[in-house]
């Protein structure tokens, strides 16, 4: 028993004198660890004579709780003294000039932001939606049946829980904006979109644009206008746009919006596959069911819709031919923006 307390006075003394995090952690594996003093004496127990053992056990329990709070004591005394030392020591003079030149935005922040100034000046408002989105609003309330395409588990990322995927497009966000605002509706929504795609022009994560607007009046000559004039805005050229009949489930009638090849002047090279024109949008009229399902009456109201790729219009403005390139973070091209 008077070992006992020798022992406990040593470990205090021990505990009390550590000057390092480090330290207290070798003091605490020398007493308590696995193969430490107090763990070895407790296995000694049963080798004492029946009568001294629960006296013996007792008293080296309460040898381990004592050590145990006056590790934990100390333990957070040196974590404050450390930290109050990294404060006083680890600082950073903001004040010193810098030599490597000044940060600059993204491409994809920059051609978003373009996209969106120019929308804004054509009093659109701007809307935003969840990444991980429901399968209802990126699929069915759109219009797209359970057995189409695009829902193929090739194109979409589903997420472990039932009923949610990561969007695969904005368009979700039309339902979302319609089930909230009663129209006149007329806003974009900016954001990032997941498909199951890997190649130069494609990527797994990449940007969209959606457009919609609602009102008594929409139609088709409304729609050619708002997207032509974004183009030539976009562009800050007066290019040549055309509409090109297409489908959608969410639009009726749709269309692919082309504009005269910028690398060739329409004269066709690899980049336009020798046709002259490049596809930069779908668009199209809202389809009556997508408005009934969003509770708007579609013998009142009309509208069209329209969506782009952003990636896709900044390799074009930028001219870049690789899509990769986003997203590697090189500084030597990130500086050119
Ligand atoms: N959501 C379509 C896509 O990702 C793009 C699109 C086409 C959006 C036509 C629209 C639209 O709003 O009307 O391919």
């Amino acid at each position: 028993m008077k070992d006992i307390e020798d022992l406990k006075n040593k470990a205090l003394g021990d505990i009390k004198s550590a000057d390092s995090l480090q330290r207290l952690q070798e003091i605490k594996s020398h007493y308590l660890g696995r193969k430490g003093i107090i763990t070895s004496l407790l296995k000694e127990i049963k080798n004492l004579p029946v009568e001294e053992r629960k006296e013996f056990g007792k008293r080296i329990n309460d040898l381990k709780l004592t050590l145990q709070e006056a590790l934990g004591r100390k333990e957070k005394e040196l974590q404050k003294k450390h930290l109050e030392r990294s404060l006083a020591e680890e600082w950073i003079d903001l004040t010193i000039p810098f030599e490597g030149g000044c940060g600059t935005l993204h491409p994809i922040t920059l051609t978003l932001e373009r996209i969106v100034t120019i929308f804004r000046g054509m009093g659109f408002t701007v809307e935003e939606g969840p990444q991980i989105e429901l399968e209802r609003y990126n699929f069915d309330m759109l219009n797209i049946p359970p057995d189409h395409p695009a829902r193929d588990m090739q194109d979409t990322f589903y997420v472990n829980k039932e009923g949610y995927l990561l969007r695969t497009h904005t368009s979700p966000v039309q339902i979302r904006t319609m089930l909230k605002n009663q129209p006149p509706i007329q806003m974009i929504a900016p954001g990032k979109v997941y498909r199951r795609d890997d190649d130069p022009t494609h990527s797994p994560m990449f940007h969209q644009v959606e457009g919609l607007v609602v009102n008594t009046d929409a139609n088709l000559k409304h729609m050619k206008f708002v997207l032509e004039n974004f183009l030539k805005s976009f562009f800050a050229s007066d290019l040549p746009v055309r509409f090109r009949a297409s489908y959608f489930p969410f639009t009726e009638p749709s269309a692919e919006v082309d504009i005269g090849c910028l690398i060739c002047n329409s004269k066709g090279c690899r980049v336009c596959k020798e046709s002259g024109w490049l596809e930069v949008m779908g668009c199209g009229m809202v389809h009556p069911t997508v408005l009934e399902n969003c509770g708007i009456d579609p013998e009142v109201y009309q509208g069209f819709a329209f969506g782009m790729g952003v990636e896709r219009l900044a390799m074009l403005f930028f001219g870049i031919d690789n899509i990769k390139l986003f997203y590697e973070n090189n500084i030597r091209f990130l500086k050119q923006f």
